[in-house]
């Protein structure tokens, strides 16, 4: 393993944090049927056939084992004003679900109201990396609506500028 020094670690964090993304909240049930979720932007395509998408999560997560031990997930493609709930799915000390209109879908997965698009997953595969684990689901399910996504850069959140609409 190549030991980076703290010098380019820094360097490592600005130029991912400088590489433009969506943002997700990705959502799942434990083993107790209790609903977890995360805010994630480290989701994308893979495949087509089948239909695969990855995202990963940090060892640290506290609902780490509901989403590497489950069956499923659900990936919320966030719209432009849902960054209060983007904040609310990555801060600790927040009852994150009773802070959104949700519901339980037919495959037992907690759908959050207002999304851009949701995919429901059946977990295809994990993958150890390093202090993550690589999360690989089959989508099931897909729903879209008319709203726009949301952009995340730089640590800050904002709508798509207009130029990318005309
Ligand atoms: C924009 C954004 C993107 C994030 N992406 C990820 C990610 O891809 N994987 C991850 O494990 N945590 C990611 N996080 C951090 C988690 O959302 C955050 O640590 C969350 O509080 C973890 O859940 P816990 O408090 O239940 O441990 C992201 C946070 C933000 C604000």
């Amino acid at each position: 393993m190549i030991k980076m020094d703290s010098q380019s670690q820094e360097l490592f964090k600005k130029a991912m944090g400088d590489y433009p993304t969506g943002v997700t909240i990705v959502t799942t049930t434990d083993a107790d049927g209790i609903p977890v979720g995360l805010t994630v932007n480290s989701f994308a395509s893979v495949s087509l056939e089948p239909t695969l998408i990855l995202w990963s999560i940090d060892h640290k997560v506290s609902s780490l084992k509901a989403f590497t031990e489950g069956r499923g997930f659900a990936v919320h493609i966030l719209s432009e004003d849902q960054q209060e709930l983007c904040k609310t799915f990555a801060s600790k000390n927040v009852d994150r679900f009773g802070n959104c209109s949700w519901e339980l879908s037919d495959n037992f997965l907690p759908i959050i109201d207002g999304a851009r698009a949701v995919l429901q997953c059946k977990t295809f595969k994990t993958v150890e990396a390093g202090d993550h684990t690589i999360l690989i689901g089959e989508v099931i399910d897909i729903s879209l609506n008319e709203k726009n996504p949301m952009l995340y850069h730089r640590r800050k959140f904002g709508p798509i500028p207009s130029e990318f609409y005309s």
